[in-house]
């Protein structure tokens, strides 16, 4: 499994996940939101450039241009609820993209009964497919490897991208071991550390919340 760290290189992106973090700034809900979907643009840009084109001839108002397209469509699968601020950056770039969702919610307790509940999958068929699966927070992986068992069910994709906006090293470690074959997994930033709620320090606190309010 490769990985990319986005912030060992300071970009724009750089900026948004600062923006994020702020306990301040995060107040703001929608700029919350636009800043998740601003990191997911520049990251689906970067996935952009490991996929398949093919080269087709294009016909302008003057000529004709030599032009490449996407061999094949992705599949961007995503994690709810928190996935859907990255999946609104991704759509934007991969607008003719097929799409699997899925649901997973986690038990609260400490880091080792953390576990996910997958309740509904809606997905085409992924057999032999390019599978970009997003998920904003790895805290345990608890999510995105239930969530990743779950698509298995409707066929085995051909290369797996992973994207996450911040990741823990415990979530990292895990996804090594139970899904070896991720291509590329593609970080905002790597923070130090789970604590004893799988929250990540310094982390954002809980995304799905800072984006869409709390829940019972
Ligand atoms: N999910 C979140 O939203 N935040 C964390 O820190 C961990 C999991």
């Amino acid at each position: 499994m490769h990985i990319v760290n986005f912030s060992e290189t300071p970009s724009i992106i750089s900026q948004y996940m600062a923006e994020l973090r702020n306990i301040d700034t995060q107040k703001d809900r929608a700029r919350f939101r636009e800043n998740i979907k601003r990191i997911s643009v520049c990251m689906a840009y970067e996935i952009s450039k490991q996929l398949a084109y093919k080269k087709a001839d294009v016909q302008t108002p003057l000529a004709v241009s030599a032009s490449h397209v996407l061999a094949e469509q992705p599949i961007i699968a995503l994690v709810l609820r928190a996935g859907l601020a990255m999946h609104s950056g991704f759509v934007e770039v991969f607008d003719g993209a097929d799409h699997c969702f899925i649901s997973a919610y986690r038990d609260e307790g400490s880091v080792d009964e953390i576990k996910a509940h997958i309740e509904y999958l809606a997905s085409p068929n992924l057999e032999g497919r390019t599978v970009i699966l997003i998920d904003p927070m790895l805290a345990t992986g608890s999510s995105l490897i239930g969530g990743y068992a779950a698509l298995l069910k409707r066929g085995t994709p051909k290369k797996l991208h992973v994207a996450c906006v911040v990741a823990a090293p415990e979530g990292i470690a895990e996804l090594q071991n139970k899904i070896p074959e991720i291509d590329t997994l593609w970080l905002g930033a790597i923070d130090a550390h789970l604590n004893k709620h799988a929250y990540i320090v310094p982390g954002l606190g809980d995304a799905g919340d800072l984006a869409y309010g709390s829940k019972m």
